[in-house]
């Protein structure tokens, strides 16, 4: 089916209407990378700067929050119920949004992936004054219950919690996405672009926004979510269903099949949060090329896939490429050990 194409200006407009609370830099920079691009061979890159959201070392949760705590706001609440892992950089942005929101902050984060040792993004948890309690538990359903009944909990203590389900949270945290990828489309006009692909990491709702973006916004490159973790479900389906209640949610008649999504679990190495050698090799060179500094978990290894492309031709000399760079960065921190450990051995 046919759908209507929107001009960036139009997804603002269809967005106007929902609830949405200040919190990000907004449009992030977006910049050519001609160093890092010369090792490459011959192409182009420009990258999103969404590292550069500004909240407390900025990525792209923030974009997401600006919608959720607007919808928390809405409901009255005054309490957030939030988690993930320990060095989670969503849980580092939330914490920081309820800081400047006047919101509380209960964070349960798991040492499922990394120790709890107080560096980069859980120093950052405490010091936004995010009230911390760490856990054993896997990330996924085992998490999203505990969540539930924390929230819960609270509820009967007469507090007014916020907390979101993945099912009814992601929708809405895509629509910054969606955003995001118009502030592209202006980027790409202004520079008088031809893009072959666009890069991010992603198995969730940035990866969903982004993809609902392109089909609204009729752009003819395909956004290559690259994805940082192995979920036990199909995640193109799952992400065009996520896209398609993003897109009701903006009341566009847009929708989404698994074939519109493209994601790939190739870069992903031994499992979630484990450094890759590519993804070690994306860092140093784009750190020692252009000063710019990607994270171990989830950009680095979507950079990898950016290079490998580049490699394996199938993306050409004189083609160009654009790579959204959703942030991260505190955990290089934490990951100090492993990444000392590569650096000395380079
Ligand atoms: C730096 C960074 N990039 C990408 C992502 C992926 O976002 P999503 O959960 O929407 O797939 C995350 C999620 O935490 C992240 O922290």
């Amino acid at each position: 089916m046919k759908y209507p194409i929107l001009t960036p200006e139009a997804v603002r407009k269809s967005v106007a209407r929902l609830p949405r609370v200040d919190l990000a830099h907004l449009p992030t920079p977006f910049e050519e990378v001609p160093r890092f691009a010369e090792k490459l061979g011959g192409v182009r890159v420009f990258i999103k700067r969404d590292d550069c959201t500004g909240l407390l070392f900025g990525g792209n949760k923030t974009r997401h929050n600006e919608f959720l705590l607007a919808d928390a706001l809405r409901q009255g609440a005054d309490v957030i119920v939030w988690g993930a892992g320990v060095q989670s950089n969503n849980c580092r942005q939330t914490a920081a949004a309820c800081a400047k929101l006047g919101l509380e902050c209960h964070l349960y984060l798991t040492r499922a992936n990394h120790d709890a040792d107080v560096q980069g993004n859980l120093l950052l948890d405490y010091l936004a004054g995010a009230k911390v309690e760490i856990v054993d538990l896997p990330m996924g359903p085992e998490m999203n219950a505990l969540l539930k009944a924390k929230a819960e909990e609270l509820r009967a203590a007469g507090r007014r919690p916020y907390y979101w389900e993945p099912t009814s949270g992601r929708p809405i945290a895509a629509v910054g996405y969606v955003l995001c990828l118009a502030e592209i489309a202006d980027d790409i006009r202004e520079h008088g672009l031809h893009p072959s692909a666009i890069y991010i990491s992603s198995a969730g709702g940035t990866g969903a926004g982004m993809a609902l973006g392109q089909v609204i916004l009729g752009l003819s490159c395909p956004v290559r979510s690259i994805c940082p973790i192995r979920w036990p479900w199909k995640v193109r389906e799952d992400l065009a269903e996520v896209a398609n209640q993003t897109a009701a949610l903006m009341n566009l008649p847009h929708r989404l099949a698994a074939e519109d999504v493209h994601t790939t679990e190739e870069y992903i190495g031994a499992g979630y949060g484990a450094v890759t050698p590519e993804g070690w090799e994306a860092m140093d060179l784009l750190a020692r090329t252009e000063g710019i500094m990607l994270d171990p978990v989830y950009t680095a290894k979507a950079m990898a896939a950016l290079i490998d492309d580049v490699r394996r031709h199938r993306i050409k000399a004189g083609e160009t490429v654009i790579f959204v760079h959703t942030g991260g960065t505190p955990a290089v921190f934490a990951y100090r050990d492993e990444l000392m450990e590569r650096h000395a051995h380079r």
